[in-house]
């Protein structure tokens, strides 16, 4: 009796065990049933479709590449030694939904409903296979019942401002099937370059497609080679990119952006614009004031080229921008002016929205429908248009509760452009903090919404902006291992609370990723940090990958496999740089992260904002301004707080009376990512909470001079309280980058001394 649950219990952990070590698969399948015994794969293994010869050609194709055995396709054999392709009408969500099968009756199936429900189980499938070329595989048996849980699972790439070849741009394609991903956005115009051959308009490509010269460095460095770039796509280059995508059950859905970020289409027929030109393809970043102009010809001429579009590419949406439009060279044009008038509208918002429907009208006769950046819905969404949230969830949210469906993009969770480790360890970004471990934490369904109102939430996507991404390989590494993350988002089998169980399987792709030479960020294994409050200063919290193995100094010097062993959160009271970085078998497996502290009388103390700031800068939330870290101005990522059309309101607790003399705060200008200097900035002081008496404003003139890092001395005051008000600059003026939209204002570290 006691042998037989001795026995029992070594196969349950065997097999258990077995789930757990080898079954790395990403995105995690919604149930996995371990069973007894094993299926070998071998040379005789014959694949055996039911009507889905497509799927099973791919399959083929794939585990030839894996493994080097080359496997036969036939319809109907008897033999046990199979994989089979079989339709079954099991019931399922969606028509993603699958089961595969290893049994021990020797044979593997895939039971779908519909050829993208075996293309998934095929995914599954490889991802079981070893990392070696092998004439003999043995399989574990199991059962797997999977389904998604979204039906847009995007991955967006900007071509314009960096060109990627075609058959990167295959290989992307292939990312995107590997982790179930089955939309890619594909951003092939703005002011940087136009990508897509236009029959009908051969200046598309012959002038907007190259530029003399691009932005080298970061924005707010304004240096610029003078190298003509450029590239497009030729219609017989789409149509294979098309139908490879086709194969592999990916929608591209293409964006012609308008009517703003159209430099590139104006510089090739100047007289679509409310100037006329002349006009250069753009060479710097940002937003633009040359847009289209809404006249009749630009329609017709807008009209046609969807026209060609929509002939290449069979999606359902076409995207056709919308965002960022600044409107001042509409305040100022006859033609703009007459349109408002003729059509009764309040205003050039109004009148973006009169072009965006417009558009839609044109689209929806064609039988597809529009889907764009969410200033869409500002001066009224057109009737059957989707909304692609991305300047935080709020323009989804907005759109849901009116019925119209909605792709969660933000750029809290979703912009891969962002930094993805430590920033001085990255390759330039365009700045932000979105690593694997947030994009993880995202649900596309914000709790905001209803459940009747969630079904309009088609799903969500990652973007991948190249303004600072060059190259197939820099791309690869923005990319990797991020969408991972995200596909288990979007599949839905995602577990925030457990993110340690994902990282580890995530860890197990890495060898995927080496085996198909991808490259990849492993920022994941660098240190990363935490600051918290502690006794006189902050305590400076370290993990890693693994807890064990983290080295760190605290005088400056390289961490070496002979520094101090990390044990727990160190505690910092005084000025001090604190290197760190993870060892394994005595090596460094990291790069050393390194952090400056600067204790103050403010540092660790209790601060409290009447605003929050926006969710894609606050990660911190407000002791992020008295954590004793200063943000570094061109990496605006983790250590700054920005806050969208709001002031900073911020009122610091000493916890008891102290005498001060000396107050100092951050603030940050990058006007291309619409960043603006505060307006003013104002020191007040109180010994109770309640009275307070003003130090002094610092003027705007005042903050531009200083380059945004004011410090403010005056006579000791004894007291306990004391607030900072840094009042946003507002609505954007015209003629600056962002016009007409609100100001971000960054901010950081307020030092009290
Ligand atoms: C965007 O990032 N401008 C949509
Ligand atoms: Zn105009």
């Amino acid at each position: 009796m006691k042998l037989r649950i001795l026995t029992l219990l070594f196969f349950f952990s065997m097999h258990y065990g077995m789930a757990q070590q080898n079954l790395n698969i990403i995105p995690k399948p919604e149930s996995i049933e371990m069973h007894k015994g094993s299926f070998t794969l071998n040379k005789e293994t014959v694949i055996q479709p039911n009507y889905n010869l497509v799927e099973a050609q791919y399959l083929q194709k794939s585990i030839k590449e894996l493994t080097g055995l080359d496997l036969k396709i036939q319809s109907a054999v008897n033999k046990p030694n199979r994989i089979v392709l079989a339709h079954s009408e099991i019931k399922r969500k969606s028509s993603d939904g699958y089961e595969l099968l290893i049994s021990n009756k020797k044979f593997a199936a895939i039971y779908a409903k519909t050829p993208e429900g075996f293309f998934n189980g095929i995914q599954t499938f490889l991802q079981l296979l070893p990392l070696e070329k092998k004439d003999k595989i043995s399989l574990p048996c199991l059962s797997i019942q999977d389904d998604s849980k979204f039906q847009w699972r995007g991955i967006h790439l900007d071509v314009s401002r960096h060109f990627f070849p075609k058959e990167f741009i295959k290989k992307y394609i292939d990312y995107l099937a590997m982790y179930k991903m089955n939309t890619f956005h594909w951003h092939l115009t703005d002011d940087q370059g136009w990508r897509i051959e236009i029959k009908k308009y051969p200046k598309l490509t012959q002038v907007g497609a190259w530029r003399n010269g691009s932005m080298i460095g970061h924005y707010t460095d304004q240096t610029f080679d003078d190298i003509r770039y450029g590239g497009f796509y030729t219609q017989e280059d789409i149509k294979e990119i098309v139908a490879y995508a086709k194969e592999r059950h990916i929608t591209i859905v293409p964006e012609i952006e308008m009517p703003g970020h159209a430099l590139a289409a104006l510089a090739s027929y100047p007289e679509f614009s409310c100037t006329g030109g002349p006009f250069e393809v753009g060479k710097t970043w940002g937003v633009l004031e040359d847009v289209f102009c809404p006249k009749d010809e630009t329609f017709m001429f807008l009209e046609n080229i969807l026209t060609e579009v929509m002939e290449l590419f069979p999606s359902e949406y076409i995207h056709i921008g919308g965002d960022e439009c600044p409107k001042v060279r509409w305040k100022s044009c006859p033609h703009c002016q007459k349109r408002i008038k003729d059509e009764n509208l309040k205003d050039e918002h109004e009148l973006q929205s009169y072009f965006i429907q417009r558009i839609e009208k044109f689209v929806n006769s064609k039988g597809r429908k529009i889907i764009g950046w969410d200033e869409i819905l500002e001066g009224g969404l057109a009737p059957n248009a989707a909304v692609m949230s991305w300047r935080g969830t709020e323009g989804g949210i907005a759109a849901a509760k009116q019925k119209h469906f909605v792709v969660m993009s933000p750029g809290s969770h979703c912009y891969f452009d962002h930094y993805q480790g430590e920033p001085k360890n990255e390759p330039i970004a365009f700045g932000g903090y979105t690593n694997v471990e947030k994009v993880y934490s995202f649900n596309p369904i914000p709790k905001e919404l209803s459940e009747e109102e969630s079904k309009y939430i088609l799903g969500a996507q990652a973007n991948l902006w190249t303004e600072y991404i060059n190259t197939p390989e820099h791309a690869e590494y923005m990319l990797f291992p991020r969408i991972a993350a995200l596909s288990e988002v979007v599949w839905g089998t995602s577990n925030p609370n457990n993110y340690k169980e994902f990282e580890k399987r995530l860890i197990s792709h890495f060898e995927i990723y080496d085996k198909k030479g991808i490259n990849f960020s492993k920022a994941i294994f660098e240190v990363t940090s935490k600051v918290q409050p502690a006794e006189n200063g902050v305590a400076f919290e370290l993990k890693s990958a693994n807890p064990i193995g983290i080295k760190y100094t605290t005088d400056g010097s390289e961490p070496n496999v002979n520094s101090i062993s990390y044990e727990k959160p160190i505690l910092v009271t005084k000025n001090q740089t604190i290197k760190a970085a993870y060892f394994e078998n005595g090596k460094a497996k990291s790069a050393t992260i390194e952090q400056s502290f600067f204790i103050t009388k403010s540092t660790g103390k209790k601060i409290e904002l009447v605003h929050q700031p926006h969710e894609n800068y606050g990660i911190g939330g407000s002791f992020t301004l008295v954590d004793g870290m200063k943000g570094n101005p061109s990496k605006f990522g983790r250590d700054w707080l920005g806050f969208w059309g709001k002031d900073l309101n911020a009122t610091i607790d000493l916890g008891k009376i102290e005498t001060i003399s000396k107050i100092s705060i951050n603030t940050l200008s990058s006007e291309g990512s619409w960043i603006y200097y505060p307006k003013s900035i104002s020191v007040l002081v109180s010994k109770d909470g309640k009275n307070y008496i003003s130090i002094t404003i610092v003027s705007s003139k005042e903050i531009q001079e200083k380059k945004g890092k004011v410090v403010v001395n005056f006579d000791k005051q004894n007291v306990q309280f004391i607030k900072v008000i840094a009042e946003n600059n507002g609505i954007i003026t015209d003629g600056k980058p962002g016009a007409g939209s609100k100001s971000w204002l960054f901010t950081d570290e307020i030092s009290v001394e």
